[in-house]
């Protein structure tokens, strides 16, 4: 445990004071239990516990949206989302967006797009487009604009981002809305 850690009261799966609940959850199709101390975060479950570090940690105040996963299909920020929350849900990691060796549509159309640069943002925005487009599958680039202002990037400028989903919302079969 870092002092840094200690200091934000985070011992990333270890409670001191004996502590635990024991959950059960399914992470990218995979049934997982744990015995977690109640203020371990999402974030540090899935970081730190599972080793899925597609997640990234930046601002850990539910601002930048480097962090997100989806729980039951919804994007969430997994820095301020306790762990226990999940308990019996399915969660999705950018490591479970791929179906074996094919891309998701998503991710192949920030690819196609150039809608990334240094990535770190990257496994976020791919998560929360996801989540827009399984409930919104055709929308409007103002829609996309709104939808994604959770999400910050420090490289891209944004166009490529938005015309990256706008993109991948024409190859996602789905109906017209
Ligand atoms: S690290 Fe979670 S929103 Fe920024
Ligand atoms: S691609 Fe670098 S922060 Fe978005």
């Amino acid at each position: 445990m870092s002092s840094e850690d200690r200091k934000n009261g985070r011992d990333n799966g270890h409670s001191p004071d004996g502590i635990g609940i024991s959950i059960g959850l399914t992470v990218n199709g995979r049934r997982v239990s744990l015995d977690i101390p109640p203020q371990l975060t999402l974030l540090d479950l899935l970081r730190d516990r599972l080793s899925l570090k597609g997640a990234k940690r930046s601002c850990d105040l539910q601002v930048c949206g480097t962090c997100t996963v989806l729980v039951n299909g919804k994007a969430v920020s997994a820095c301020t989302y306790l762990a226990y929350e999940a308990r019996g849900a399915e969660v999705l990691t950018i490591e479970g967006v791929a179906d074996g060796n094919r891309l998701h549509p998503i991710q192949q159309a920030f690819i196609d797009n150039g809608a990334f640069q240094c990535g770190f943002c990257t496994p976020g925005m791919i998560l929360a487009a996801k989540s827009l487009l399984d409930e919104v599958p055709r929308p409007s680039e103002e829609k996309v604009k709104e939808y994604m202002q959770g999400n910050i990037c420090r490289c891209t400028g944004y166009r490529k981002i938005v015309e990256a989903i706008l993109d991948a919302a024409g190859k996602t079969v789905g109906p017209t809305g």
